[in-house]
């Protein structure tokens, strides 16, 4: 029979054990990019080197069925996906991102609303991921806007969670990523997520701290499109929302700070007024405006006029006649990389990869970050 030191012994080996199982699991840090296919931008061409994290976007939800799925166009490129992204860099993971910009709003929340359906759409998301060699499944629902779907997400990711771990220890394949994309925790729609169930379900969030002020939706002036910090009149601002998640309950380890690799032209009124909130009448150079950083160099290269930074709000623009850009350069990108770093966040994604410029923004935020 056992002493109770060696069965002490024995069981802190199992813990020590045990917890470096659960070590193994877990994610220590984020470099995430997303890419999709009408960027036009080849998988092969990725440096996947600058990134820990590639989210494929995106998959569809069938209103009928209510499984995930790959449109047909789109399924050589994503079944060959990881594969590709892996042969410049064999440990960078990638998840298939479901749903996007605006899209299937109504279908997410109808599936999330029955236990039937919402059990169709966890095993084709699962199933789909295995299938296709993803290594985790990202959720973007944009977004939930009831109390009601609020709950109904909660409920999803938590039945979510539980089938992607049996389905794991079935396997035997190393547990999927569970990820979503996110607007900030409360004050949308004066409604909040449900943090603990996102705290227990999901790997990570993925905060889109961007798209604050558009030509869309903000025309009349112009404005930082994702400042980190708000001027003297309290704009919104990624840091308020960052604050948010956390003053909520959610560990800053759990929070991925949204990097725009794109950013917005406005039309100004007046092109001698040209500073940040000057008077200005909707979209300028694309149909709404957004306009990605490779083509905004281009911008300030061929017209031969100045970028300037802000680096109280955190944010960049660039101006020639009437037409007014707010955008990241790399000094935004930078400082906003180290926010990240500084409040315990688990890393940074950016949106998206094709629209960087010679790299010149990933590897600001990768070496901002570190290693
Ligand atoms: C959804 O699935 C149904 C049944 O498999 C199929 O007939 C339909 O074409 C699908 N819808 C879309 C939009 O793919
Ligand atoms: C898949 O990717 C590999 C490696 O990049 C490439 O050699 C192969 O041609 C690709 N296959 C398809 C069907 O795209
Ligand atoms: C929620 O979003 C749906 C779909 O975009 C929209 O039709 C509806 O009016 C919104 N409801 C509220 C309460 O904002
Ligand atoms: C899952 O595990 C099986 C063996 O258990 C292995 O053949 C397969 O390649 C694994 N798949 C993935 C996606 O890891
Ligand atoms: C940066 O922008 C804020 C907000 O518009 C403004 O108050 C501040 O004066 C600007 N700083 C500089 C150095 O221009
Ligand atoms: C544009 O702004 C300048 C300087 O504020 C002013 O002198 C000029 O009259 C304005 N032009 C128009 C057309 O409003
Ligand atoms: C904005 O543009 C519209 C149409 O191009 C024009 O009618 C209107 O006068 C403009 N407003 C301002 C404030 O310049
Ligand atoms: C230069 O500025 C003009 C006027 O805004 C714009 O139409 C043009 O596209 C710009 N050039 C480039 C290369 O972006």
């Amino acid at each position: 029979m056992a002493s109770r030191a060696s069965l002490t012994f024995l069981s802190s080996i199992f813990f020590f054990l045990l917890s470096l199982q659960l070590c193994a699991g877990q994610t220590s840090n984020v470099k995430g990019v997303y890419w999709f296919p009408g960027s036009e931008f080849p998988v092969s061409s990725i440096d996947s080197t600058l990134f820990t994290h590639i989210f494929c976007a995106f998959a569809d939800l069938n209103s009928t069925t209510y499984e995930v799925t790959i449109s047909s166009s789109n399924a050589a490129q994503f079944k060959n996906f990881t594969q590709t992204v892996q042969q410049k860099n064999p440990s960078v993971k990638t998840l298939l991102s479901i749903g996007g910009g605006n899209a299937y709003t109504e279908d997410f929340a109808a599936m999330a609303s029955q236990a039937s359906r919402r059990k169709s759409f966890i095993d084709s998301s699962i199933s789909l991921a295995r299938s296709n060699s993803f290594h985790g499944l990202d959720l973007d629902w944009e977004y939930p806007n009831t109390t009601e779907k609020f709950t109904n997400f909660g409920t999803l990711l938590t039945e979510w969670r539980a089938a992607i771990a049996a389905e794991s220890r079935t396997s035997g394949n190393e547990t999927l990523l569970l990820t979503a994309a996110v607007f900030r925790s409360s004050d949308y729609y004066s409604l909040n997520y449900p943090v603990q169930a996102i705290s227990n379900s999901l790997d990570w969030i993925n905060a889109m701290t961007y798209d604050y002020y558009g030509p869309t939706w903000s025309p009349s002036s112009t404005g930082p499109p994702a400042a980190l910090y708000s001027g003297s009149s309290g704009q919104i601002n990624g840091d308020a929302g960052i604050r948010d998640w956390i003053q909520s309950g959610l560990s800053a380890n759990k929070i991925v700070l949204g990097l725009p690799f794109y950013g917005y032209a406005w039309r100004l009124v007046n092109a001698t007024n040209h500073g940040l909130f000057a008077p200005a009448n909707g979209t300028a150079l694309t149909a709404d405006g957004s306009i990605g950083y490779a083509q905004i160099r281009n911008f300030i290269r061929e017209n031969v006029t100045m970028a300037i930074h802000n680096g109280s709000v955190v944010t960049d623009y660039t101006y020639y006649g009437t037409t007014w850009i707010g955008y990241d350069d790399t000094q935004s990108v930078s400082t906003k990389v180290s926010y990240a770093k500084a409040k315990g966040l688990l890393g940074y994604f950016a949106w998206h990869v094709g629209a960087d410029s010679n790299w010149a923004l990933s590897q600001t935020a990768s070496i901002a970050w570190g290693s």
